[in-house]
């Protein structure tokens, strides 16, 4: 299949290139970050994307760009920024004769850890309601919501989004900063760094083989919205004990967290495409790190997830 992926020289994007073109895709990478094959292409602008898109003719659209860290710029431009472009290019997708287009959104959503934040229970599925508490999380929500429109009105394309969880490139593993400038080894050293984030978290390469699942589930239901994280939790202790430290509102509904359950439930994403999450902490963290977590006390760590 021919596709285009946008935010293609970004942490995720990197991955989601090389997993659809390994499986025989015709990927078109476009960003306004230089990347390895990339075309430039600010996607802001309509006129650009338009024509960019209607040159590669893509039969599916990837929209991963955005500005991707809450608060790393002004709250109004986050919010306008990832709301204008997400359509912008949807648009042209759609013009340009795309049939399957998936589009990242993101987790915040939920809204969890805003202040009294008191969650009805625990793991959250795609039923839970959305309640963004910041511009980012308020831009993802406009986001699949544009996504779900344009799933009414076209119904000749197939169309979801989906919500990865933290996520952990190959080189990341390895010691390279994360997004938040910590490595993976700190944010298990430290449960305050991934309980911001409910201790999600998903390795790239499972993402960009959910993309790949998502695009030969060609029969899977348009306007969908989906899940994607590791199977296990980022941490070393079970999320029964560890959330109410970090979110006491969430102390009842966190019960149903033992041994290595996560917060998040990707069932939905399996049900639909067959795709199942290959990488854990626990597989990919490697022995020098392994070891250091073990002398740092961590009664669950080696479990199996
Ligand atoms: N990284 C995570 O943990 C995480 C979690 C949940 C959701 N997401 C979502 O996944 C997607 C990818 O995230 P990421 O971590 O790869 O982010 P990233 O910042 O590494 O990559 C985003 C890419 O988008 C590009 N971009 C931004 N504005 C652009 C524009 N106007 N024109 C062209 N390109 C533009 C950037 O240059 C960058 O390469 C985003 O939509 C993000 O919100 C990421």
């Amino acid at each position: 299949m021919r596709v285009a992926v946008t935010g293609a020289s970004g942490r995720l994007g990197r991955s989601v290139v090389e997993v659809l073109a390994a499986a025989g895709h015709e990927v078109h990478g476009l960003d306004r970050a230089w990347g390895d094959g990339v075309a430039p292409v600010d996607l802001t602008d309509p006129a650009e994307t338009a024509d960019v898109l209607a040159t590669i003719a893509p039969q599916a659209l990837v929209h991963l760009a955005a500005i991707a860290v809450p608060f790393s710029a002004p709250e109004r431009e986050i919010f306008s920024v990832n709301t204008s472009m997400a359509y912008t290019v949807i648009e042209a997708a759609v013009a340009a004769g795309v049939e399957h287009v998936l589009v990242a959104s993101s987790p915040t959503v939920l809204g969890y850890g805003a202040p009294g934040w008191a969650p009805d229970r625990l793991p959250f599925d795609e039923s839970a309601p959305c309640s963004p508490a910041n511009a980012y999380a308020l831009s993802k929500v406009c986001v699949e919501e544009t996504v779900a429109a344009f799933a009414r009105s076209t119904p000749t394309v197939r169309f979801a989004s989906f919500r990865p969880c933290y996520v952990i490139t190959p080189e990341e593993w390895n010691g390279a900063p994360t997004q938040q400038g910590h490595t993976v080894l700190d944010r298990l050293q430290d449960p305050g760094l991934a309980a911001v984030s409910l201790f999600n978290y998903v390795d790239a390469r499972d993402v960009g083989e959910f993309v790949a699942a998502w695009l030969a589930a060609e029969r899977s239901p348009s306007g969908a919205c989906y899940f994607v994280g590791a199977e296990d939790a980022l941490a070393t202790r079970p999320l029964d004990e560890l959330l109410p430290l970090f979110h006491p509102g969430a102390r009842d509904a966190a019960r149903a967290l033992a041994g290595t359950v996560g917060a998040f439930d990707t069932s939905a994403a399996t049900r639909d495409t067959g795709w199942v999450p290959r990488r854990s902490w626990r597989t990919e963290l490697p022995p020098d790190a392994r070891a250091a977590l073990a002398a740092s006390d961590s009664p669950t760590e080696g479990r199996a997830p």
